[in-house]
């Protein structure tokens, strides 16, 4: 049985926002730039899609840039608003998706002072009060982590960040459609989304930046997105992205969140397995779990060969053999954090795939943990 679960690192684009998107491609192709017909056309579903995404985070339209990727609306947020200062310091989490983590150690080799704050067991970041400094001039904390699943309290930082008069900019990547977000009751100043998480397509993703809020922008050319982020808008890339937006809806995440719990509480069962993340506080599709006395990598292969899709850690990180650095901020030893499984589903899963996974992911263990060198006491 095919069963993809691995729907944090990208996900099927909706057959709505295919049919969305195709007239963009062979009808109304114009470049929303041009003053004919076509260009406005063009236009008008940029600026329509704009609206789209705007009203579901409370957000103006023009509050919103459209850029290529999440990982470039966090370079374009921090970046921007560190460039713009030209000094002082920046807060950020341990367990940030390496568009942030990257971005801010590239900063610090430019002279920033970076706070790289620890995290409970359970994900939640810990002594962000006491690290703001009288030069802070940016926070940048992730809403919910892609791993683990832990969805942060953002608008308690957010209201401690407007306060205190610092940028607070919000990584909501994967919370984008699966938990409430309002950027002005969260007193975020800066947030991105993306495209290919939510059903919508590859390479389109949007940064929220709050009216009145000034950086620098990171490419040169027109006058595209405010003159932010200059390039010919992706026009089908941003109307399936809109309409991805559009159709998402809490029914959906209820039902994941069943299947969630029926997955975790049966993968549970099996002996020496631990849930990582908090238990309520958590994305409604991320599962990941802790498998003692197996190896990650030989589990993904085996459940690749029953048709399971999941992952080990973060995409970026699954290629390599160090340990995930978010498993290790929450304080798993090595050997833990490389028996670790993230599933992750969506509202294509089904109850059958569910009961599947259960039965196929306690074979595989059964027959690792039997050839295992590392034995159970
Ligand atoms: C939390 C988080 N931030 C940023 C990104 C990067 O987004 P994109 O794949 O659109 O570059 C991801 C992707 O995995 C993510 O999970």
């Amino acid at each position: 049985m095919k069963t993809y679960l691995d729907n944090a690192a990208t996900t099927k684009v909706d057959s709505e926002v295919v049919k969305a998107m195709k007239p963009y491609f062979e009808e109304k192709y114009g470049n929303a730039s041009s003053l004919h017909s076509f260009g406005s056309e063009a236009k008008k579903a940029l600026e329509e899609s704009r609206k789209k995404i705007a009203d579901k985070i409370n957000a103006d339209p023009s509050e919103i840039i459209f850029v290529s990727s999440g990982t470039e609306a966090d370079n374009l947020a921090i970046t921007g608003i560190a460039k713009l200062k030209g000094k002082g310091h920046i807060i950020t989490s341990k367990i940030e998706h390496p568009a942030v983590l990257e971005t801010c150690k590239e900063l610090e080799k430019n002279g920033f002072d970076v706070t790289y704050l620890n995290v409970d067991k359970d994900g939640f970041v810990k002594d962000f009060e006491k690290s703001i400094k009288s030069n802070t001039i940016l926070v940048s904390i992730m809403h919910a982590n892609n791993e683990i699943g832990t969805v942060q309290d953002i608008e308690k930082i957010g209201k401690i960040c407007r306060s205190k008069n610092i940028i607070f900019h919000s990584d909501c990547v994967q919370s984008f459609t699966k938990e409430k977000i309002d950027v002005k009751k969260m007193s975020i100043d800066l947030a991105s989304f993306s495209s290919h998480k939510i059903h919508g397509p590859k390479g389109i993703a949007a940064l929220y930046i709050k009216e009145g809020i000034k950086l620098k922008k990171l490419m040169f050319g027109g006058h595209h997105e405010k003159s932010i982020r200059p390039g010919t808008e992706n026009i089908p890339g941003i109307v399936g992205f809109a309409k991805a937006v559009q159709i998402a809806n809490e029914n959906d995440v209820e039902r994941i969140k069943q299947m969630r719990d029926k997955l975790i509480n049966g993968l549970l069962k099996i002996p020496d397995t631990r849930l990582n993340g908090d238990k309520e506080k958590r994305l409604c599709n991320n599962i990941s779990i802790s498998f003692r006395y197996v190896e990650g990598e030989s589990m993904l292969l085996y459940l690749d060969e029953k048709g399971i899709a999941v992952s080990t850690g973060s995409a970026c990180s699954s290629q390599s053999l160090e340990p995930s650095h978010v498993l290790i901020s929450i304080g798993l030893p090595h050997e833990i954090a490389h028996g670790t499984i993230r599933y992750s589903l969506s509202k294509y899963t089904t109850e059958k795939e569910i009961e599947y996974t259960i039965k196929t992911t306690k074979e595989v263990i059964e027959r690792l943990r039997r050839i295992s060198p590392i034995k159970r006491r």
